[in-house]
């Protein structure tokens, strides 16, 4: 894989989390600054009833103003925090009564009350004021009326108001970050049980992927499935060539080999016999290595589309007893076929004939004359163990016997070609087993088949 690897699970809880946050905080500011505006708005509203009493309350009297202050005008500003209350009322620009330096003059005439908010005797006051031009006698006069009032219940109510948006949005943000984390862990999950039933594979199972996959998966699956498709349609081309390449080899080999036979009788001379001798070694070798290539391409065949039957592993290795006494008579060898009953297992009879005949001929092949290959077959776990009494495996090559074309150093001029082991490994591999290796002390080379 090449750049940084990105995870998309992460990607997506991080997207939910950080809009949930943003929206939290965006909730929060709405709330708080729509409520300050109604807020406000109510005190303005009582601020110009009283401003508009006081007004109402003036008269003028031989070009002078007087006011008789109505306690209705300020006991309507009355709040729960006991707000302090300021007023001024001039004339022209002379102060008549209320406080000195509330609103600073000039005066200008004005349509409606202006509200605004001030800095006055060490606190902030929203401050209304309105400016009328009264019809008198000799000369018109202008009134200015100010009324302020402190902002203490007005800040307690946007307190409490802010407190509850803010908890409001944090329980808002807890909930949406949890379902952030679930919706992303929902939604990756069928990618990763996908990831995890196609890794739980075996290395040769290149089976299509049947599971019900969600819709934006399945162009993947699909592709996936179509490698595998052709994966497996060229192993199985690759390997039916090399079955039907072995066989072609074998047939003229086999030709060669009578021919050369039949020659070595009829020279005397020595160096010619030792030529055509050498000749059918060469032949040998070759033709073993065609029929090993032949079963290893028929072991991964059938491997792969394995068709299990109850089999009988005491009969399969009773049955190659009898067929390969013969060759171990040859060698001066005893076959001995150990089991206490039938062990009947859920297998492919021909493969594991194969395998246990691979075993037995390494067995004879590398064990001196005149002793005994003991065959066992034992049920728990169902194994078959093949133990001979010559030198044993090559102690330091062990680990790397079964691989192909492998051989070992103890082979001198035995012909072989190096794949019986991978065959035997393959097949118990094939049946969800393995093949184990093991010199046994006093006795000699010990191959298990656990299947
Ligand atoms: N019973 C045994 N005792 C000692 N060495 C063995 C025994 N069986 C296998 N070996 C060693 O393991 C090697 C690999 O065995 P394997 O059966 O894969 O190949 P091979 O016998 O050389 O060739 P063939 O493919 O013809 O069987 C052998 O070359 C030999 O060195
Ligand atoms: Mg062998």
């Amino acid at each position: 894989m090449r750049g940084r690897a990105t995870s998309l699970r992460r990607r997506l809880t991080w997207t939910l989390i950080g809009g949930a946050a943003v929206l939290a905080v965006l909730f929060y500011l709405v709330v708080r600054t729509y409520a300050q505006q109604i807020a406000q708005q109510g005190q303005d509203r009582i601020l110009e009833a009283s401003l508009t009493s006081l007004m109402d309350a003036a008269v003028v009297r031989e070009g002078q103003v007087e006011v008789d202050v109505p306690y209705a005008a300020f006991a309507m500003l009355d709040t729960a925090a006991d707000d302090r209350v300021f007023y001024a009322i001039h004339q022209g620009a002379e102060l008549l009564t209320g406080y000195d330096g509330l609103v600073e003059g000039p005066f200008a005439a004005m349509a409606g009350p202006a509200f605004d908010t001030v800095g006055f005797a060490g606190t902030d006051l929203r401050l209304a004021r309105l400016t009328r031009v009264l019809p008198a006698s000799p000369a018109p006069v202008m009134l200015t009326v100010s009324v302020a009032q402190t902002r203490d219940s007005l800040a307690g109510t946007l307190w409490a108001i802010s407190v509850n948006a803010a908890l409001f949005g944090g329980a808002f943000f807890v909930l949406a970050a949890g379902m952030a984390l679930w919706t992303s862990r929902s939604t990756m999950r069928p990618l990763s049980q996908m990831a995890e039933a196609v890794a739980r594979r075996g290395p040769r199972d290149l089976r299509p992927v049947v599971r019900a996959v969600p819709t934006e998966l399945s162009p993947l699956v699909t592709s996936l499935n179509s490698l595998m498709t052709r994966l497996s349609a060229s192993l199985t081309q690759s390997e039916t060539f090399i079955a039907e390449a072995a066989h072609r080899v074998r047939t003229p080999l086999a030709t060669v080999r009578t021919h050369a036979e039949a020659t070595l009788m009829r020279v005397d001379r020595d160096e010619n016999r030792a030529a055509l001798r050498s000749m059918i070694r060469a032949i040998d070798e070759s033709s073993r290595a065609a029929g090993q290539l032949l079963d290893h391409a028929m072991v991964s065949f059938r491997g792969d589309q394995m068709e299990r039957s109850a089999v009988d592993l005491v009969g399969i290795c009773r049955e190659l007893v009898d067929r390969l006494t013969p060759v171990a008579e040859m060698k001066d060898l005893e076959l001995v076929l150990q089991a206490d009953g039938p062990v009947v297992v859920q297998a492919d009879p021909i493969l594991i004939q194969n395998a246990v005949r691979n075993l037995i001929d390494n067995a004879l092949k590398y064990s001196p004359p005149e002793g005994a290959v003991r065959i066992e077959v034992q049920s728990d776990p169902p194994r078959i163990m093949v133990t001979d009494e010559g030198a044993g495996f090559p102690t330091e090559q062990m680990a790397e016997l079964s691989e192909r074309f492998r051989r070992g150093a103890n082979v001198g001029e035995t012909v072989g070609s190096g794949l019986g082991l991978t065959i035997a490994s393959d097949v118990a591999e094939a049946h969800g087993g393995r093949l184990a290796l093991l010199n046994v002390e006093g006795s000699g080379a010990c191959a298990t088949l656990y299947l």
